[in-house]
């Protein structure tokens, strides 16, 4: 299958990913992140405008970045401190940032934007070659719900507010574990169509995916406050850790 990982930075332009998402505080991810850090450098892999890396940064913790989108990256770029990062164009599934990482970051679903179970394993394979002895690879990812789907369709609201409305419309490709989307952002300015394809997996494929990169499960939360994960849980937080010795 051809990929060009580039391609959910020309769907989305930065300045428009940074509006839709201007609700969400990084607060409490970037609490964990930095107890989880010990003391840093960071890589985080799909870092894009620099929405957690910036305050990571901010809170004295080095970072650097693979970015596949020159516009996004452009972005984090021309943000107060953003000069202080360096990032590296390219796919984080196979790019490869010189020195060794306290923590590999990938957050907020990204996993699931490559496109097959393949290029998902190497990622893996690449954080772990990211990370010193005791290392850490953070996922933050959705857990797939099958169930909301109708006729293989689903549209959803993620956030209702006064000024504006962001909803989700999906197709479930259930045989491929794929699933295509176009996010709507809704506001007196207009109307935003934000598309992006995931390939998804279940938190159990993605453990046996890390085993496969000699990384092992040391935590799996709801959510970046280190919520229990339950049988209700819709979102995790995993943290993958390189063994001393390996
Ligand atoms: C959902 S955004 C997350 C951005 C940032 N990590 C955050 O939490 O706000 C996904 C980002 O990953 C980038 N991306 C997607 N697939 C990629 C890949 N294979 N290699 C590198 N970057 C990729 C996109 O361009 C985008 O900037």
């Amino acid at each position: 299958m051809s990929f060009d990982a580039s391609e959910y930075g020309r769907h989305i332009p930065a300045d428009v990913y940074d509006t839709a998402f201007a609700h969400l505080d990084p607060d409490v991810a970037v609490d964990r992140l930095v107890v989880l850090a010990d003391g840093g450098p960071v890589c985080e892999f799909g870092i894009g405008t620099g929405r957690l890396a910036l305050p990571l940064l901010r809170r004295g913790i080095a970072v650097a970045g693979i970015e596949a989108s020159a516009e996004m990256a452009a972005r984090l770029k021309e943000k107060p401190d953003g000069d202080r990062i360096v990032v590296s164009t390219g796919d984080f599934a196979e790019t490869r940032v010189p020195g060794e990482f306290a923590l590999v970051l990938l957050a907020f679903n990204t996993i699931f934007a490559l496109p097959d179970q393949a290029r998902q394993v190497a990622c893996f394979r690449n954080a772990a070659a990211h990370l010193r002895p005791g290392g850490r690879f953070v996922v933050e990812a959705w857990v797939p719900d099958p169930g909301a789907f109708r006729a293989g369709a689903a549209l959803r609201p993620i956030r209702v507010a006064q000024e504006m409305v962001l909803l989700e419309a999906a197709h479930l490709h259930p045989a491929e574990q794929r699933m295509t989307t176009t996010k709507i952002h809704l506001s007196n300015d207009g109307v935003r169509l934000l598309p992006a394809n995931h390939r998804y997996a279940w938190p159990a494929e993605l453990d046996l995916m890390a085993e496969l990169a000699g990384l092992h499960r040391e935590h799996r939360w709801a959510d970046w406050s280190g919520a229990a994960f339950t049988d209700d849980s819709r979102d995790h937080v995993t943290v993958y850790r390189r063994g001393e010795g390996a």
